[in-house]
């Protein structure tokens, strides 16, 4: 085992920083040189969809909602978001003409592969969007596209939503071309910017790991968390509370920054840290004014955030920024490296966290 963790001391760490390389090695055979597009085989014989499901569980849920807001900007396509095991219960909306996306790292999860059926049950077309070849999802799917991000150990998944949200970015663009609603800066902006992302990654993991040790430290003591975001940060402070609970058991939430004085304001105290993710974009200001409340209570707060940026909180972690909504793709190791940190610093078993199954076969 330990020759397989490369001399990383877990899987864990050895999949996060496997991932400059899982952009490149998704990216491979999907740009087409010519026209110097997305290019998905895959969907060609397929319309651009009118209206689309995205369906999903655990970390893989929270990769569809971050894709749903570049269908909806780049593609123009209105799409909806479900949690598995909620749309196979329901009597949902859905029939012929309507297209599904199921998104699963192992292709078995039992709720995900429900939601297939459902679907293909009622005549909706099913695009499966898994890691492991030959899976059930795989074998269910009207049409297949592997996110090639390589075996994953870890329990927590890492790797497997990096290449999740690159094969999504590569999706809208393509939809976004055939429909022929692709803003024309992102046509001519985003494919070199996912190809420049390996390199650029690769020399900002190492610093990355380093602040997030450093500031583990720092909040060790703390029994819970409240990771704040807007738009396409909301999914990743979802994500980011995810991580910390499954491997280091700190309780957590992820909140939309916006709903925080809707509720969880009325739990922050000094002992009840905040982790916010505020890029410097268009919503900036409002995170920031979120920030300004948490700290009127006087809530502790670590954010990440952009060179250049003037937020005044106890810990600013400024990471790179990339081009738009790109940005994510630093925020999530950030995230992943400040759980597996604070999980190792603790003692926890890291890649086999208690409870909890790489894959949840049976309901
Ligand atoms: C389990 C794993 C999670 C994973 C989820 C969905 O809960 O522990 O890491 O995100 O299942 O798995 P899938 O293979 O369908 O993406």
């Amino acid at each position: 085992a330990a020759a397989q963790k490369g001399g990383y001391k877990h899987f864990m760490l050895k999949e996060i920083f496997e991932q400059p390389r899982v952009v490149a090695d998704c990216l491979t055979g999907r740009i087409d040189r010519e026209t110097g597009s997305a290019w998905l085989p895959e969907l060609e014989p397929l319309p651009a969809p009118e209206r689309l499901f995205i369906v999903a569980c655990g970390t893989s849920y929270h990769a569809g909602l971050w894709g749903m807001y570049l269908m909806e900007q780049w593609a123009g396509i209105p799409t909806r978001v479900e949690i598995a095991s909620e749309l196979r219960y329901r009597d949902p909306i859905l029939g012929p003409g309507d297209t599904v996306v199921a998104i699963s790292q192992s292709g078995e999860t039992a709720d995900t592969l429900a939601g297939i059926q459902l679907a293909k049950a009622r005549g909706a077309k099913v695009i499966g969007l898994c890691n492991v070849v030959g899976s059930s999802v795989a074998r269910e799917a009207d049409v297949v596209l592997y996110t090639q991000a390589g075996p994953e150990i870890s329990v927590a998944s890492t790797k497997a939503m990096c290449s999740q949200l690159t094969l999504l970015t590569l999706m809208a663009l393509v939809w976004g071309r055939k429909r022929g609603v692709l803003p024309a800066e992102v046509a001519a902006k985003c494919l070199p910017a996912l190809e420049a992302l390996p390199a650029e990654l690769d020399a900002a993991l190492p610093g990355m790991r380093d602040r997030a040790k450093a500031l583990c430290r720092v909040y060790s003591e703390a029994r819970s968390f409240l990771y704040l975001g807007r738009g396409l940060y909301y999914p990743m402070a979802l994500e980011g509370a995810l991580k910390l609970k499954e491997i280091s058991y700190i309780h957590a939430e992820g909140y939309a920054a916006g709903e925080m004085k809707h509720g969880p304001i009325a739990l922050i105290d000094p002992k009840f840290p905040s982790f916010a993710l505020a890029p410097v974009d268009a919503l900036y200001p409002k995170v920031k004014s979120n920030l300004q409340e948490v700290q009127a209570r006087g809530g502790k707060i670590v954010a990440l955030t952009h060179p250049g940026a003037d937020l005044d909180v106890d810990h600013p972690w400024e990471v790179p920024a990339g081009w738009g909504p790109l940005a994510t793709f630093f925020m999530l190791p950030a995230l992943q490296l400040f759980a597996y940190e604070m999980a190792d610093y603790l003692g926890k078993d890291v890649d086999q966290p208690r409870n909890l199954a790489k894959s949840v076969t049976v309901e």
